[in-house]
């Protein structure tokens, strides 16, 4: 669970220290009108902070990753990429590939799902190609869709998880931040 709390603290995190900052600094000309008569009324909170903000959030952030991690685009499977084609496939068998499809994968991945105590259904069964391509992707990890999305091709059920994936959903936080796609050791493959 602590892991989880890091992952919403993370994609909380600019928020809290955004409204923090302006709490504590309060944007000094607008909190000094509200104490002195007289005094022009100044600019609008928005004019006068938005920089000032936005310097003191890459500032507190060190401006390091950004609350969303850059979205990694396209991936090459390095067999295929270094042409070692006859890994995979034969054309004198079934299919055209070494294995069937749903053992084929195991044959190098096999720590994918081992030792697990939880193994998602889809991976259980070697439907790797559920989520994957096997020679390239124009998204990350061979995915077969955006990393955000991939999960909601098959789940589109109403959860009792429902409002707080939403929540955490709207962040910036995607599924598997917080599950393994794959297999876990916790229930639910909760990291
Ligand atoms: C990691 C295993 C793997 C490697 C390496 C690999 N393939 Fe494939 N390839 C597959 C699988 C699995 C399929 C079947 C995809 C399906 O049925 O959805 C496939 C399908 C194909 C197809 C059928 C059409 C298509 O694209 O679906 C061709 C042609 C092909 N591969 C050529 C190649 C060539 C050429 C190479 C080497 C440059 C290569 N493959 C390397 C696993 C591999
Ligand atoms: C011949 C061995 C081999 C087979 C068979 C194989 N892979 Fe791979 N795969 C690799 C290697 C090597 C890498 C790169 C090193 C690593 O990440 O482990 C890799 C990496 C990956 C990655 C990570 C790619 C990335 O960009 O992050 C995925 C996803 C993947 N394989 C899925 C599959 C799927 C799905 C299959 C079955 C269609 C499969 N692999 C079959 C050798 C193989
Ligand atoms: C339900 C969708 C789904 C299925 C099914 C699935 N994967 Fe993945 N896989 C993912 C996602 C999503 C990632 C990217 C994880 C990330 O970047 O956080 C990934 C990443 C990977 C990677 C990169 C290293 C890692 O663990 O992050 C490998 C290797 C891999 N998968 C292999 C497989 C193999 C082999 C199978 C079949 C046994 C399989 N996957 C089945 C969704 C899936
Ligand atoms: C190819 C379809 C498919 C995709 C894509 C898929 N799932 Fe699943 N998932 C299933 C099936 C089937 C089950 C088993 C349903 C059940 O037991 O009620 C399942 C079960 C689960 C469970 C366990 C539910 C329980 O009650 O034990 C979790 C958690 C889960 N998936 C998360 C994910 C995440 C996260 C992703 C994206 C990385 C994802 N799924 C993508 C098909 C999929
Ligand atoms: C911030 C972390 C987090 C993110 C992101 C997240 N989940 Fe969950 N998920 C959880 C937790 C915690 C539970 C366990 C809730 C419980 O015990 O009822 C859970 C439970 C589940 C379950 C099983 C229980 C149920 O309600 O059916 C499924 C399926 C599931 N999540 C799928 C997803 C999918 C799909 C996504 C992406 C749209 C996602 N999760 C994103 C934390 C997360």
């Amino acid at each position: 669970m602590s892991h989880i709390a890091r992952k919403v603290r993370q994609a909380l995190g600019t928020v809290a220290v955004a409204a923090g900052l302006f709490l504590a600094a309060g944007c000094g000309p607008v909190a000094t009108s509200l104490l002195f008569d007289g005094v022009p009324p100044p600019p609008p909170p928005e004019a006068y902070c938005s920089g000032w903000l936005a310097d003191k959030e890459r500032a507190a952030r060190g401006d390091v990753a950004p609350v969303t991690a850059p979205v990694v685009k396209g991936s090459v499977h390095a067999p295929y990429k270094e042409k070692r084609c006859t890994d995979c496939h034969d054309t004198g068998k079934q299919r055209g590939l070494i294995l069937p499809p749903n053992k084929l994968c195991f044959s190098c991945h096999d720590d994918v799902v081992n030792g697990s105590t939880f193994v998602h259904a889809p991976a259980a069964t070697g439907d790797c190609l559920a989520c994957h391509r096997p020679h390239d992707s124009s998204f990350s990890a061979l995915l077969k869709a955006e990393k955000a999305e991939i999960c909601l091709t098959c789940h589109g059920e109403k959860r009792l998880a429902g409002g707080l994936h939403g929540k955490v959903a709207a962040a910036g936080v995607v599924c598997s931040d917080c599950h393994d796609p794959h297999a876990g050791d916790n229930r639910y493959f909760l990291k």
